[in-house]
């Protein structure tokens, strides 16, 4: 396991610069590439979930969207689409937060997840926490029990995975920078 997991980081790319100057962006793109990748990736997630009752996958625009659906359709559980402002066509909630680089909004549909829902969250990219954070916020708003909080790839020096566990929720990250 640990093997595969070392051959799926050597699948994910630097690119200096990018979308600002001093920013080295994480590409996963060769990642989602590569035959059989995106399947190991959704099984080493989702196996952890066998029996877990998990109702809800949540998954937070854009790059989320990508692990998210795969990641339902794997565990059999629903699926949550949390997105940037305006996009959503029904009645939502929202929550803002400071990213890396900018400021943003997400929403959700505020039917999307019942009192005490089981839901899993999952994104691509463990950053500053900032996205996530905002993410809980709305599940929690709407009452979900929040089973775990799951990314691709985790840029620890960044130390978002500490904003999420003093909410008191578990974080886990396949692949760590
Ligand atoms: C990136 C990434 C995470 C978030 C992580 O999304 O996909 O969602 O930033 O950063 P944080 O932990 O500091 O909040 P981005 O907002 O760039 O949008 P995208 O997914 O649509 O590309
Ligand atoms: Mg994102």
């Amino acid at each position: 396991i640990h093997k595969e997991i070392t051959e799926l980081k050597s699948l994910i790319r630097d690119v200096p610069d990018f979308p600002k100057p001093g920013i080295v962006f994480k590409d996963i793109t060769p990642l989602l590439h590569r035959p059989w990748a995106l399947q190991k990736v959704i099984d080493f997630i989702g196996n952890r979930y066998i029996g877990a009752g998990v109702e809800i996958v949540a998954g937070i625009e854009s790059r989320g969207f990508i692990l998210a659906s795969a990641l339902a359709y794997k565990i059999g559980a629903g699926l949550a689409i949390i997105r940037k402002p305006g996009k959503l066509p029904y009645r939502t909630i929202s929550a803002t937060y400071t990213l890396e680089y900018g400021e943003d909004s997400i929403e959700i549909h505020e039917d999307a997840i019942q009192e005490g829902t089981k839901v899993v969250l999952i994104d691509d990219v463990l950053a500053t926490g900032g996205t996530m954070s905002a993410a809980i916020d709305l599940v929690e708003r709407l009452g979900g029990n929040i089973i775990s909080v799951d990314f691709l790839l985790e840029l620890t020096f960044l130390n978002g995975r500490k904003k999420i566990e003093e909410r008191g929720y578990p974080v886990f990250s396949l692949i760590k920078f």
